[in-house]
């Protein structure tokens, strides 16, 4: 069966992964493609409906983003989401311009009422709350189109042509603050694109296994194991596929926190996999000496990761009829910057060396289209226990990360015993489930303080909690004051050179989950 596709095409707004995520929940497949992509590639994508999505410019600009208009003859429905559907607007034949300082420009949660006729509104109420973030405005629509919705100080909230499938809206339905912008977003794809439904874990597992035979053939594999969920579920897949043919290998980049060598060791050893542990701590230290600028933490820890699987490889004797793999999710791909978004970060698992790529017949990475929900579905279909297929996200360049300015031993030692108490106590307290992920943050700075009758000047720690379901927004964790404090008696007490504990209480955005 042919597979339903929705293509999204970016234009650099910061909600495009929350449009796939959408898509995906409501069971079709979608992809994320530069908005560049030509005409040709399009139409060979073969989607069954096209989503246009918000960015940061503005139409009438000269070298603002511009969708190949053949786009609009393909006989394929689409709908721009605020700069995507002014771009339709404008390349239609209508209006576009800056709203004046009291028309039209609108933030944040809008009462909006919406034509129940318009089969994109189909079944919701007449009125609701919708998410605006626009400056410009539609002041005149395309022939063909009609008003669908209207706020009080924007008539043009959604225009459509229904005959041809084309649908605009000035509001963000992807966005949890708009009311029932999901129900609109499948009423797109089902009502509209004539979706079913057919993307399922079960569907993708069961292609996915299929796929990696064929191509793996008699080839063996080596996968980079962090023990996190999404090398766990892809060791999970990959033994499902080609089973003794794959060896996992577990790099202790000695980073890690405390006791997780131990623990991943523990946990895939009592599987019948076959498992390496590589002790390579003084390698990579010896690499981040002198190092402070995240992103090149960031490449020192990528490039390194590659060349000690190299090695590894070469004493198993490997040759270019095997495979590499590694778990590479879908937002390591977007954020490490495929798509026309700023570069956050680059996931460290996009920075394998061009050497280490070229020692294999191919690098693997089966899961570099999912969300990391969609991981953890499929981790329970192919019989992972919970705790692997819950566990909270760890990053690939682990307390490197969490160390702000250089790493050494002191400081590893120093944030791990940290982390750990803060961890168990976050572990045993009732707030644990509205964490989703937690750690400890050695930062730059150090302070006075005093402890006993004598001075000190030692190190600032700072505690990070956010709540969150997909990590791509999160909110701080309102932790009761009783549990920060019992961590910051503890950490102050237990954990020689530091002696102030600080709680960040930051979003993302503004900030980022990590603090480097
Ligand atoms: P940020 O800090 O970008 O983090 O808000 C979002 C999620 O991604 C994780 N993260 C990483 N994971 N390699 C990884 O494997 C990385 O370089 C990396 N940076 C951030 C982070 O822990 C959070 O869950």
């Amino acid at each position: 069966m042919k597979q339903e596709k929705i293509l999204i095409l970016d234009f650099g707004g910061q909600y495009n992964q929350l449009i796939a995520r959408r898509v995906r929940e409501c069971s079709v497949y979608c992809e994320i493609r530069p908005y560049s992509m030509p005409l040709s590639e399009i139409r060979a994508f073969a989607p069954a409906g096209i989503i246009f999505t918000g960015g940061p410019s503005s139409v009438y600009l000269p070298d603002s983003p511009k969708v190949d208009p053949g786009v609009f003859a393909l006989g394929v429905p689409i709908l721009g989401i605020c700069y995507g559907c002014q771009l339709m607007a404008q390349l239609l034949g209508g209006e576009v311009t800056a709203a004046g300082a009291d028309t039209a420009r609108e933030y944040g949660k809008t009462r909006t009422h919406y034509d129940a006729a318009c089969r994109l509104f189909s079944g919701l109420p007449g009125e609701g709350i919708s998410w605006m973030s626009h400056g410009d405005y539609m002041a005149r629509i395309p022939a063909g189109f009609r008003l669908a919705a209207h706020t009080e100080a924007c008539p043009t909230a959604a225009i459509a042509d229904e005959a041809r499938g084309f649908y605009g809206v000035q509001f963000h339905p992807e966005v949890s603050h708009t009311e029932r912008g999901t129900q609109m977003l499948r009423n797109f794809l089902y009502g509209i694109c004539g979706c079913t439904g057919t993307w399922t874990m079960g569907d993708f597992c069961r292609r996915t296994v299929a796929q990696l035979r064929a191509r793996i053939g008699q080839g063996r594999v080596l996968l980079a194991l962090s023990g996190g969920v999404d090398s766990s579920v892809l060791a999970a897949l990959l033994a499902e596929a080609v089973g003794s043919r794959l060896t996992c290998v577990f790099v202790d980049h000695g980073c890690m926190r405390k006791n997780e060598g131990d623990e991943v060791q523990a946990a895939f050893q009592k599987w019948n996999i076959h498992f390496v542990r590589v002790d390579a701590s003084a390698r990579f230290l010896e690499k981040l000496a002198g190092v402070t600028d995240p992103q090149e933490k960031r490449r020192v820890i990528g490039a390194e990761f590659g060349y000690v699987f190299l090695d590894e490889a070469r004493k198993f004797g490997i040759t270019k009829a095997d495979f590499f793999a590694q778990g590479t999710i879908y937002p390591d791909v977007i954020e490490s910057g495929k798509g026309d978004a700023d570069v956050i970060k680059s996931h460290h698992n996009r920075l394998l060396p061009q050497e280490v790529i070229e020692s294999f017949q191919a690098v693997l990475e089966p899961l570099d289209h999912l969300f990391k929900d969609e991981i953890r579905q499929l981790g329970r279909e192919l019989g992972l226990p919970e705790y692997l297929v819950t566990r909270q996200p760890f990053p690939g360049p682990g307390l490197a990360i969490r160390i702000l300015g250089e790493v050494t031993r002191e400081k590893l030692d120093i944030l791990r015993e940290a982390d750990a108490i803060f961890r168990e106590e976050i572990g045993k307290s009732d707030c644990a489930a509205q964490c989703s992920q937690y750690f400890a943050v050695l930062t730059n700075a150090r302070s006075v303080g005093v402890m006993g009758d004598g001075r000190t000047y030692d190190n600032t720690l700072a505690l990070r909690s956010v709540t969150t379901s997909d990590f791509m927004t999160a909110d701080w964790t309102r932790i009761p004051y009783e549990v920060l404090d019992r961590c910051s008696t503890r950490i102050v007490n237990e954990v020689k050179g530091i002696n102030r504990v600080v709680y960040d209480i930051t979003s993302k955005p503004p900030a980022t989950v990590e603090w480097e």
